[in-house]
Parts: C-alpha cells; sequence; structure tokens
C-alpha cells in the first residue's frame, strides 16, 4: 500500500525516487560518506533504509535527541546499543570483535558499554564494524539519521572518529542524513581547516519534494490501490495545498481514506501545529524570540535591509548589523528559512501558515 504511516522499508514500498537510491547506492560503494539532505516529511529516511535494506548496516537514529539541549556520550552509547542489540542475534561474529574492545561486553547476544571515563572509544567500535565488513567481504552502511542532532554531544569530539573513519575505514561507508542542511554542514566544518572532516569530499544528495505531477500521480495511484474513489478536484487542492512533501502527501492520504471531506483541513491542521511547535522549540533552544519576528517578516520573503529595518521598528530601539546578520544565518541554518537572491523566505508553506499569529 501506497499510504503509510512509517518509512519506506524496501524499494517496492518507494514511490518514484529512482534516480536518488540509484545516487545513493553507488555513493555508499565508492564514498567514505553521503549526505542525504531534505526538509521534515520530505521522505529522507524512506529513501535511506529503502536502498540500504539487506546490506550490512548500522542505523542510528539521533532524531530521538531532537528535544534535548545537550547530548552526553554515554546518550551516544545508548543509542548505539540498541541497534548493536537488533544486529548481534543474527552476527555473532561483531559480537566477537566488539567484545575485545576495551569498555565493551558481550553477553550472549547483549552487548554493554562502561560509563564515564572508561566508556569505549568510538573510534575503536568503527574499527570493529569495519574489520567484520572487511571479513564479509562487503561494506558496512553506517547510517546516522538526523546527524546534526550530534553537534548538541558534550564531553567528548566525535567528529575525529568519523573523519578517522573516513580516511582509515575502507570498508564503512557513512550516509548522514539532515532535515536542518546547513546545521548538519556546521556540525560537519567541512570548510574549517582544523576539523577532522577538512577539505573531505562529499556527495551530496538533495532530496526535494515532488513536482505538482507527481504528487497527484502518487495519490491517485495510492487511492486506486486501496480501492478508493477520490474526486480529483480534492487530489488537485491537496497537492496544491501540502506542495509535494510526500510525507504530508501520504498522511492526507491516509486520512482521505477515512473521511475525504475533513482529510485536508486534518492534514494542514496537523502539519502546521507540528511546524509551529518545531519552531518554538527552536526559539525556547535559542532563548530569542526575535526569531518569531524575524521569520514573520520573511514569511513572503524580505531583504536584509527589510529585516532590520522592521525588527527596529518593532523593538523601537537599533539593531548591530551583526545581530540582524545573526539572526538570518541562524534561521538559514536550521532550515526555517531559504536564501533566494537578495531575499530570506520561508519556503515551506505549512511553515508560512504556522506562523501567521504563532505565539510561543
Ligand atoms: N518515496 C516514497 N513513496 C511513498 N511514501 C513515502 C516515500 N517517501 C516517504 N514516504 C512516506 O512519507 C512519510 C515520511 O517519510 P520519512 O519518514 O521517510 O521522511 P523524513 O524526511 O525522514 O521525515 P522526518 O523529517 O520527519 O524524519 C512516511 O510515512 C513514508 O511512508
Ligand atoms: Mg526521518
Amino acid at each position: 500500500m501506497l499510504f503509510m504511516d512509517r518509512p519506506a522499508e524496501s524499494l517496492d514500498e518507494l514511490f518514484d525516487r529512482e534516480s536518488e537510491v540509484k545516487m545513493l547506492l553507488e555513493s555508499v560503494s565508492r564514498r567514505a560518506l553521503t549526505l542525504v539532505l531534505g526538509m521534515r516529511r520530505v521522505g529522507k529516511t524512506s529513501v535511506v533504509r529503502a536502498a540500504t535494506r539487506g546490506r550490512l548496516r548500522v542505523y542510528i537514529d539521533a532524531r530521538i535527541f531532537e528535544e534535548r539541549a545537550y547530548i552526553s556520550y554515554d546518550d551516544l552509547l545508548g543509542a548505539l546499543r540498541s541497534e548493536l542489540r537488533r544486529i548481534l542475534p543474527l552476527h555473532r561474529r561483531l559480537g566477537e570483535l566488539l567484545g575485545r574492545i576495551r569498555g565493551v561486553s558481550v553477553a550472549g547476544v547483549d552487548v554493554r558499554f562502561e560509563m564515564g571515563r572508561r566508556a569505549p572509544n568510538i573510534s575503536e567500535l568503527l574499527e570493529a564494524f569495519d574489520q567484520w565488513a572487511g571479513e564479509r567481504g562487503e561494506r558496512l552502511v553506517l547510517i546516522i539519521d538526523e546527524a546534526q542532532e550530534l553537534i548538541k554531544l558534550r564531553g567528548r569530539a566525535i567528529l575525529p572518529a568519523l573523519g578517522y573513519a573516513y580516511d582509515n575505514l575502507r570498508n564503512i561507508a557513512m550516509v548522514f542524513t539532515g532535515s536542518k542542511a546547513g546545521l548538519l554542514l556546521r556540525f560537519l566544518r567541512l570548510e574549517d581547516p582544523d576539523s577532522p572532516l577538512f577539505g573531505r569530499y562529499v556527495e551530496r544528495i538533495d532530496l526535494g519534494p515532488f513536482p505538482p505531477e507527481l504528487s497527484v500521480r502518487y495519490l491517485e495511484e495510492g487511492f486506486r490501490q486501496a480501492g478508493v474513489e477520490v474526486g480529483e478536484d480534492l487530489i488537485r487542492k491537496a497537492v496544491e495545498a501540502l506542495d509535494g512533501v510526500v510525507g504530508w502527501l501520504a498522511y492526507f492520504g491516509l486520512r482521505a481514506l477515512r473521511s475525504p471531506r475533513t482529510a485536508l483541513e486534518e492534514t494542514l491542521e496537523y502539519a502546521t501545529r507540528l511546524a509551529a511547535s518545531e519552531f518554538c522549540h527552536f526559539v525556547e533552544y535559542t532563548g530569542s524570540r526575535r526569531y518569531i519576528y524575524v521569520a514573520s517578516i520573511c514569511r513572503n520573503g524580505a531583504r536584509w535591509s527589510e529585516v532590520k529595518r522592521h525588527l527596529q521598528a518593532t523593538e523601537g530601539r537599533p539593531i548591530t548589523d551583526y545581530e540582524v546578520t545573526k539572526l538570518l544565518s541562524n534561521l538559514v541554518n536550521y532550515g526555517f528559512l531559504e536564501k533566494r537572491g537578495d531575499l530570506y523566505v520561508v519556503a515551506d508553506p505549512i511553515l508560512r501558515k504556522a506562523l501567521e499569529g504563532l505565539r510561543c
């Protein structure tokens, strides 16, 4: 069934995306690091999971850290542990290799990591993955979903381990997804000479929304599969409102199977609520309500100078150029704004709607 409420797990569950899957698979077999970038609900997890099904893979979901202000090293190891407990029953040899590492104990199909100062080194864990994959003559895909969340890691740095893996562990292909592209790039510091990943080549796959014709086909096909007739008019309206973001189209499709009359309204309401809550989290995290004004000013696009003027008028006092630039570039980094030529604009129509009279 084309409409699903969870990420796709196999290629036959994916609508379209053939070229992105092909690019990803080529990259995974040749490159050390691939980024899969795209806005919320656009289908990143689905493409990555479906494309890598059946391969050796370790999947870390960093999204679980989204609402946290910071992450400890033990938290990160905890996320890895839950994935390993899934893998180890099928792969005893990996357990053997991991069990040799200081700070790791493997008992049967369970794995435990020491905490705090005695915690194992990520590089050594990655070496074990590499050796395991090498012995099997395969490449292991290390997926970190929403990897930008790891920017919040405190206590130990993970970038040196990733840099080490990039340079030395030939049997590991890293795939990071990110819905906040700017933040992910900032985390990786590819252009910072002091970064372990400085100057490294990174393959980048941008997942975009479906163009309107494709969205229409997706909905038509989904309804056909479900054996439900839905009017052309409603499909056209939904495609217009949901802007080709497949996650929202899927949500709408599932709703429409039950109540076609209210489905679009319900989808928009839910999506808007989610966008508002995500934006308010960001405002809370940064501690600056100025972001609300700035994003509202940019709803339909605004130049830097307009943003400064409006902001000063709202606050009734001067604001430095530096501050205006910082506000705008943070909003871009977090994926709330896009820069198009001279204009800063809220690209996501759902966020645009959420910003109407937003209260955080
Ligand atoms: N190519 C596709 N064909 C059919 N359904 C899809 C496709 N891509 C995604 N979906 C559906 O859209 C929804 C969102 O997909 P997914 O979770 O992969 O997106 P995401 O970009 O990872 O979202 P998030 O930013 O919330 O993590 C899921 O219900 C999934 O089943
Ligand atoms: Mg996802």
